[in-house]
């Protein structure tokens, strides 16, 4: 299994290239379930959660083809994918693949809604919580599926199609929020989602199922309006930049000092996220070329922070944010309302000196003066690259195992940072 090694101790310098989102690459690949025309997608990330829905995808008979690079392309350029769903051969998608990645079980909304059957696994356990379906599951009953869990599958009919209705989420959930999208859109009639994921990705998924034809309006409030139409056509769509990346290598900036270009990033996608690195002494400005951040040689402030959804901190960026609030000058109360048990990089951020103790929901960081390097085990993959981060500005040597879950969200990781000067390097095994 490969490692990740880190010496810290350098300031990062220069420009890192944002990616694709990998939070609406996966839907937006799922969406192409919908029609029988060819959907377009550009700036797809690389990354290994890209690949494995390329072979969910490829179960169901869908085709795919990535566009090859040339010499002289961008080596950090979105690859294009075009999906064909024209002939879905089968309506299963099995355990073994779902239960390796939890978006793949979105497909079940698109196949039910066109096909007017679907049989897809239940996700199974998840290292950051319990992870139900049932919202999802709710979601699609309410637009008239029939749903029965059979041996650790969901199995879902709708033989004369799905018909519009409304749909009201007793909490925010980013999937439910998708699946209930990709199947009112080919439903019979008019649905409204109401308390609706307001992220960006969702608005993404909205934009290109617009594109292909559908009638949604309100995506990123609270309320959203499905007016249902028989199908749908191709379309052309480019996946909006990674916010999550985004912010993950602006705390990196923000914790080893120096002054970086995340070239490609979108400010108004995570005002949440920078609006706290400012209140940690960073400096963030909006460019043309996209998001600078800059900590010159004054240390980094201690800011409380508390999970929720967009537009809140995101969960996502909870253990990176942790990482830099390790040697804040003081205390630091992060609170995580989202997942349950998301905080399995306490364990981690201690080996490397991090004074950090668990009330309940909420992690009481005491920032330390010094950071030292150890082995270090990534957990999930925001969990992970918060172990990256505390390595950046460690002292000596920080062997980070297990990486293939920086893999899953993370394109070129250590490319992007040692470009910057960071001493990183990735150690085949
Ligand atoms: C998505 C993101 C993930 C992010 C999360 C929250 C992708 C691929 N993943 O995950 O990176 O951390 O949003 O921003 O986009 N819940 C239920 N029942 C359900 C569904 C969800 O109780 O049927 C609960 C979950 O346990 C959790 C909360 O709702 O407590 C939010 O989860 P949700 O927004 O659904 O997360 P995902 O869509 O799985």
């Amino acid at each position: 299994m490969d490692k990740i090694r880190i010496v810290g101790g350098n300031e990062l310098k220069g420009t890192i290239p944002i990616s694709g989102a990998k939070n609406a690459a996966l839907p937006l690949m799922i969406a192409s379930l919908l029609t029988e025309e060819k959907l377009i997608l550009e700036n797809v990330p690389r990354l290994a959660d890209v690949a494995l829905l390329q072979r969910i995808l490829g179960n169901h008979g869908v085709d795919i083809t990535t566009n090859g690079k040339r010499n002289g392309d961008d080596p950090y350029a979105g690859q294009t994918l075009e999906i064909d769903a024209r002939v879905i051969v089968d309506t299963t998608a099995p355990y073994d693949l779902v239960s390796r990645m939890r978006a793949s079980f979105w497909v079940l909304g698109p196949l039910l809604a066109r096909i007017g059957v679907a049989k897809v696994s239940l996700p199974g356990g998840c290292a950051i919580g319990t992870r139900p379906v049932d919202f999802h599951l709710d979601a699609l009953r309410a637009l008239g599926a029939d749903i029965e869990i059979d041996a650790g599958y969901v199995v879902a009919k709708a033989p004369n199609g799905l018909k519009g209705a409304r749909i009201v989420f007793p909490k925010v959930s980013v999937g439910a929020t998708h699946t209930a999208l990709m199947a009112a859109a080919l439903a019979r009639g008019d649905s409204i989602i109401e308390n609706a994921a307001r992220e960006p990705e969702v608005v993404d998924l909205a934009d290109c199922l617009i594109k292909m034809g559908a009638r949604i309006s309100g995506a990123g409030s609270s309320t959203i309006h499905v007016e249902g139409v028989a199908r749908l056509k191709a379309a052309r769509h480019a996946v909006l930049p990674d916010r999550i990346e985004t912010g993950t290598y602006a705390m990196a900036t923000a914790m080893t000092g120096g002054d970086v270009m995340l070239a490609g990033a979108r400010p108004d996608l995570l005002e949440s996220a920078l609006d706290v690195l400012r209140q940690a002494g960073a400096e963030i400005d909006a460019t043309n070329e996209g998001i600078r951040v800059r900590r010159n040689g004054a240390g980094i402030l201690p800011v409380d922070v508390t999970t929720a959804p967009y537009p809140g901190f995101p969960t996502d960026l909870q253990a990176q944010f942790m990482a830099l609030m390790t040697k804040a000058k003081g205390n630091s109360r992060i609170t995580e309302t989202i997942f349950e048990n998301r905080f399995m990089h306490v364990q981690e951020l201690a080996r490397l000196g991090a004074r950090i103790h668990l009330e309940g929901d909420t992690a009481v960081v005491e920032g330390v003066e010094r950071l030292t390097g150890a082995p270090v085990m990534a957990t999930d993959l925001r969990a992970s690259v918060s172990l990256v981060i505390a390595g950046l500005a460690a002292e000596g040597e920080t062997m980070v195992q297990r990486v293939y879950h920086l893999d899953r969200g993370f394109e070129k990781l250590e490319e992007k940072l040692s470009r910057c000067g960071a001493q990183i390097e990735r150690i085949s095994g």
